[in-house]
């Protein structure tokens, strides 16, 4: 504790501070002007020493006169220094308490306050100012507690009334002149500096005589009466009231203590409760803006989701449709195409160009190279017809399901699915397997004459009931007699002959039967001679003649012209017209597998794009999840922050409660 004594150069501030320690500590009286700042306090050690400033040597001292003397010899001392006094303990109870009295200089106070205030009251607890009551409160003594004011919130101030012997003298004025200097320090405690309530500052001021205390004091100290000197008449009053200051200067001290220790921890309480709160309102302000956002940010992805799960089951329907019209599309197309290019069968056929020749060995490699060469030939003719509109139609539609599904997926990832879908290339195989198709083909490169009688059959009836009608002659000249029994007369032979096909097959009509009765004459010398006969008759033996010459001539032109050449004629076209045939029943199969294709490679591609879009949704799932739990993270850390700004606010209010502060 430190406590300042000021003001007024010879109002007896040293004698007080001597009055207050019971002995002649510091110099004082006439001649002994204090000349820079003095503190006394209290040590251990049993002999008092001084420290001046910026020094640590311990200068002893024995007497007051020793002090004045060194305070005095000592030229660097000016009004700015503090010179610090050790006085033992041992000798004033007062200093016990680590009390320490300082002295101010009795010079003019104006020249150096700022810098006085700055070094030595800013740490004085209570400051006493000893005026002398043989005038009135100087303007420079106010100035310096204005200042001081300034610097300082409510400094403790008790002002002192010095020389209040003098009063003695005139007793008739003592209690006039008592009100009136009352009176000017309460309006200069209470009006002027604000640092008491009028009820309080009458318990600040007092009129005092230290002189008197010091010297009744010492006297007492060494054992003589107390009012041995020379005292003035109502010594008594004014050292009760000396004493009186004492109790309320002690009281003071020991609230400003108490203070003083628990102020620091207040006020650095306070700063950190003012410092949770700006935290924590920092924190919750942040948590709400976070979470807002936050907020925001789940309700655009979750609308994000629902509308990607709407789209992806809207696109599904529609492109599930497209497909299956392109498919039918490209089906339709490829059998068009197809059905034309068999009847163009003939021209790829008779553009296949090698050696033949009718031995079984080359013409198995002959009919192997056709067939390749019809593959060839009709696979190119579709890829020709088709490829490019289907490719197109293929290419259009995925175009169409990239544009509608890539709005469905984050733009990050959109270049790169649709550069990985519009890599893919597709090529329709027509895979047309001529060969296996045609495995069974058979040539038929005898020489037949145009009007042999097979040929003729065949012309007439067509190609296949002519067979059959062969067949049944081959069987009629080959089948044991009792099969037939009644076939023996010409007349009952020919129901005969019509029963067997019938039980065989049960189709054959009377062209049947004239067939049969041809052939059966065309076979039988007899028959020959009968008709030969017949005719002569009729027509004469000359166009007989004629007709036979003409029949052998046709016959002989022929036989000459039926050459290699026209034998791989015939082939090509027997092979045209049976390719035709087994085409035409693979047109179906062809164009669904064409059309198969296509669709896989839709369904491929809308695959594709669909596990992205359901990555896409996943993404999005745990996104939402993220959010949800970071919101209520910000949540707690809110109602958090929130309950640790009341508890900071009920420490506050704990504090200003508090009597410390
Ligand atoms: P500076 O150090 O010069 O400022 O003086 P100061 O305020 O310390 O005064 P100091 O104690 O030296 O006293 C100056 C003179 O006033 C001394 O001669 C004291 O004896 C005298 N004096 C001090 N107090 C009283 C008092 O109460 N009554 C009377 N009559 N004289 C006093
Ligand atoms: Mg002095």
């Amino acid at each position: 504790m430190s406590i300042l004594f000021v003001l007024r150069t010879s109002n007896g501030k040293s004698t007080v501070i001597n009055a207050m320690l019971r002995d002649r500590v510091l110099p004082s009286g006439i001649g002994h002007t204090t000349n820079c700042f003095l503190s006394v306090e209290g040590t251990d050690e049993d002999k008092a020493y001084l420290k001046t400033d910026g020094s640590d040597e311990e200068k002893s001292i024995k007497t007051v006169n020793q002090l004045a003397h060194a305070l005095h010899m000592d030229e660097s001392l000016d009004a700015g220094c503090l010179v610090r006094v050790f006085w033992p303990k041992t000798k004033c109870a007062l200093l016990r308490d680590d009390l320490v009295l300082v002295d101010s200089p009795g010079t003019d106070v104006t020249t150096q306050l700022d810098s006085w205030i700055d070094k030595f009251c800013l740490d004085a607890d209570v400051f006493v100012l000893v005026a002398n009551s043989e005038s009135t409160l100087m303007n420079t003594e106010k100035h310096f507690f204005h200042k001081v004011n300034e610097r300082l919130s409510k400094p403790n101030i008790f002002i002192l009334n010095n020389r209040w012997d003098a009063s003695a003298n005139e007793p008739e004025y003592m209690d006039d002149v008592r009100k009136q200097h009352t009176d000017r320090c309460v309006n200069f405690l209470v009006e002027e500096l604000k640092v008491l309530d009028r009820e309080e500052a009458p318990n600040h001021i007092f009129f005092v005589s230290a002189k008197e205390v010091l010297n009744s004091r010492m006297q007492r100290a060494q054992g003589m009466p107390e009012t041995g000197g020379a005292l003035a008449e109502g010594f008594k009053e004014r050292l009760k009231e000396f004493q009186c200051f004492e109790r309320r200067f002690e009281e003071c001290i020991s609230q400003s203590a108490v203070k003083t220790k628990f102020e620091q921890h207040t006020i650095r309480a306070k700063q950190i409760t003012e410092q949770v709160k700006s935290i924590m309102d920092a924190i919750n302000i942040e948590a709400a803006e976070k979470r807002v956002a936050a907020l925001e940010d789940r309700e655009y992805q979750m609308d994000r989701l629902e509308f990607v799960k709407n789209q992806l089951n809207l696109l599904i329907e529609d492109i599930k449709k497209k497909i299956k019209a392109i498919s039918e599309d490209v089906e339709s197309k490829v059998s068009t195409a197809m059905g034309e290019e068999i009847c163009r069968l003939h021209v790829i056929v008779d553009e296949f160009h090698t050696d033949f020749h009718p031995s079984p060995q080359v013409l198995k490699i002959y009919k192997a190279e056709l067939l390749a060469h019809v593959e060839e030939g009709m696979g190119k003719n579709l890829a020709y017809r088709c490829s490019n509109a289907v490719n197109a139609s293929v290419q259009s539609t995925q175009q169409y399901m990239i544009e509608s599904m890539l709005p469905l997926l984050p733009s990050s990832t959109q270049s790169q699915v649709s550069m990985l879908v519009n890599s893919r290339k597709f090529d329709m195989s027509y895979d047309l397997n001529c060969a296996t198709l045609c495995s069974d083909f058979q040539e038929d490169i005898e020489f037949k004459f145009s009007l042999g009688w097979k040929a003729l059959v065949h012309r007439f009836l067509g190609p296949s009931n002519a067979e059959r009608a062969l067949q049944l002659v081959d069987q009629k000249f080959q089948a044991p007699r009792p099969a037939l029994p009644q076939a023996q007369t010409p007349s009952s032979g020919p129901p005969s002959i019509v029963a067997l096909p019938n039980q065989q097959t049960g189709l054959m009509t009377q062209e049947d039967l004239i067939v049969a009765i041809a052939s059966l004459n065309s076979r039988t010398s007899m028959g020959a001679l009968v008709v030969g006969g017949v005719v002569w008759r009729a027509v004469g033996w000359r166009l007989i003649a004629l007709s036979a010459s003409l029949y052998g001539l046709l016959y002989l032109y022929e036989r000459l012209t039926w050459t290699t050449k026209a034998k791989e004629r015939a082939l090509k076209r027997q092979f045209v017209d049976y390719a035709s045939d087994k085409m035409q029943l693979m047109v179906s199969l062809t164009s669904a597998n064409c059309s198969k294709q296509v669709q896989q490679e839709m369904a491929t591609t809308f695959a594709r794009l669909c596990q992205q879009v359901d990555q896409t949704q996943r993404e999005l799932e745990a996104e939402i999840r993220q959010l949800t739990a970071k919101i209520d993270q910000l949540e707690t850390v809110q109602s958090r922050s929130k309950s640790l700004r009341h508890k900071a606010t009920e420490l506050e209010k704990q504090l200003e409660e508090s009597p410390s502060s």
